[in-house]
């Protein structure tokens, strides 16, 4: 083997691709990762998961200070100041801690890391800052950026994409936020809570597409609640950037009478599309689909031999953990083990307050693939640690098969319902019934336990309701 032979090369440094690696390599494949940014990561730890949860968290502290929550509570804090300085500097160090730590652990398990942007020469081959490399397999991992929208002209400047919109170097007086999905949701409450109008402007009838019917109107009826307005069925059909703002203009998205919303700042947040281009796939022999994805197999074969192809760049959800959770199957197919991804029992979370997460199907879902279905609801308002600490916006729903009673979806608004929804995850990747859920003792006072009344309910028979 030359010097610049590996077993495998792994394209892209993300939550699948740095997973893929460093599994890869303590299974004893002489592996590298090639990335072309200045940071190990991806788009999750650099400008995506990562930063804007530091974000969300930061804004939280300070409207939860702020709104009097606190005082409600006995806790005085006198006068509070916004210090947005100190809040970028609080998500830089955690960025910067969590791209250091993945370059730390290409060291420790002797990852090589190719500097530079991929792209392939042939079907084994591939060119990195203009040397070439081999392997006798090859991962490509090379994720997704924002889609643009026509009309409307990301500058980072006015109008940007949620890498600019983690960087606002001031809150904005009136942000559009173009797209009701999960980053229009999370990044809008940032710069809600830290003072913003925040107006979202979605396409569909109802924001969070692919969630739960129930819980997309209970969300926008909470969200309207905090003060986000929200226009459904709209559409922007362009954008003038000036000095002092952003004139947007929109009509219904049936078609009709247009009108302009003027705006601060807009952020552009209506989807992501996979990293594809600049990869010479061609040169490989590999095929995109209509999306621009690469089409895989159950162990994440592209159909030519030797190169593999995970998380955002593939279909399915563009999630950090689904990335992660194929990272490591791969690299076990690869090393000659067994890998698995069970690609119906992938959580959900969207990190708003309260926040929003789901595993399996939705009703609609389980319905229209032909299952007869159970459903139990529980109100967080009836549980008693949501209503001591009084976070009651919110509840839980169990999908069960009627027939079987196997737990098909959960879906739950709740304050921790990111923590929740890993319960009810493991669950039904052990083949649950509701009964199971029902039956198995949960510690009170906990907000787990409106999971298990709501798994009650599928029978009919909740406690506290
Ligand atoms: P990526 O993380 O996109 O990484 C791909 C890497 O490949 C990039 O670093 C890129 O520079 C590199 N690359 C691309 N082409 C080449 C090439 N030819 N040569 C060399 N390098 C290349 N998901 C969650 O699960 N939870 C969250 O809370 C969450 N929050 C998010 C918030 C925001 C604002 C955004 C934008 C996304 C968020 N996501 C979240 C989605 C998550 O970031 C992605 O699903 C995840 O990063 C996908 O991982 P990946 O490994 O497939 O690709
Ligand atoms: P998204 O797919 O979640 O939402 C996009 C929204 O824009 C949809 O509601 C869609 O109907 C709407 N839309 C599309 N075209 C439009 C138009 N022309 N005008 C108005 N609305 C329009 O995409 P988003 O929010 O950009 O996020 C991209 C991806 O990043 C998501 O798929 C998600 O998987 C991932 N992500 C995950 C997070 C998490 O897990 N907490 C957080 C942030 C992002």
């Amino acid at each position: 083997m030359a010097d610049t032979d590996f077993d495998l090369i792994v394209i892209g440094s993300g939550p699948g691709g740095y997973v893929a690696a460093i599994r890869a390599a303590q299974l004893g494949l002489k592996t590298a990762c090639v990335e072309s940014r200045e940071t190990l990561g991806g788009t999750c730890l650099n400008v995506g998961c990562i930063p804007s949860k530091a974000l969300l968290h930061a804004s939280e502290l300070f409207e939860e200070a702020n709104h009097g929550t606190l005082a409600k509570w006995g806790v005085n804090v006198g006068k509070v100041s916004l210090d947005l300085d100190a809040m970028h500097a609080g998500r830089r160090e955690a960025v910067d801690g969590l791209t250091g730590g993945i370059e730390f652990l290409f060291k420790k398990n002797k990852v090589e890391w190719l500097k530079g942007h991929a792209k392939f020469t042939g079907k084994d081959a591939i060119l990195v800052a203009g040397k070439s490399y081999r392997a006798r397999n090859y991962v490509i991992a090379t994720g997704s950026s924002v889609t643009p929208l026509k009309g409307v002209e990301i500058d980072q400047e006015r109008i940007v994409d949620s890498t600019g919109a983690l960087e606002l170097a001031k809150v904005p007086g009136h942000l559009v936020v173009i797209g009701g999905g999960v980053i229009g949701l999370e990044l809008g409450s940032v710069w809600r809570r830290l003072g913003a109008k925040v107006t979202v402007v979605e396409f569909l009838d109802q924001i969070l597409p692919g969630m739960d019917g129930e819980v997309r109107k209970d969300a926008a009826r909470i969200f309207k609640k905090q003060g986000f307005e929200i226009r459904t069925s709209t559409k922007v059909t362009g954008a003038v950037a000036g000095k002092k703002g952003v004139t947007l203009t929109v009509e219904p998205a049936k078609g009709g009478d247009a009108e302009t919303i003027e705006a601060d700042m807009v952020l552009v947040s209506i989807g992501r599309r996979p990293n594809t281009n600049g990869l010479d796939l061609d040169k490989a022999g590999i095929k995109t689909n209509k999306q621009g994805q690469i089409e895989v197999d159950h162990d994440f074969r592209t159909g030519v031999a030797g190169i593999y192809a995970i998380g955002d760049v593939t279909p399915g959800p563009m999630l950090a953990h689904k990335a992660e959770d194929e990272g490591i199957a791969v690299a076990e197919i690869l090393a000659g083990q067994i890998g698995i991804v069970n690609h119906e029992v992938i959580p959900s979370v969207v990190y708003t307050y309260p926040e929003i997460a789901a595993v399996g199907k939705t009703e609609e879902e389980a319905k229209a693939e032909g299952h007869e279905v159970k459903t139990g609801k529980f109100p967080m308002l009836a549980n008693s640690r949501a209503k001591t600490n009084r976070d009651t916006d919110g509840f839980v729903k169990v999908v069960a098969d009627a027939r079987t009673d196997r737990v098909l979806g959960v879906h739950i608004i709740a304050s921790v319902a990111g923590t929740m929804i890993a319960q009810a995850a493991q669950a039904m990747e052990f083949g649950a019934t509701s009964e199971d859920i029902a039956y198995t003792c949960h510690a009170h006072p906990s907000h787990s336990e409106a999971l298990k009344e709501a798994a009650m309910a599928v029978t009919g028979k909740p406690i506290h309701i």
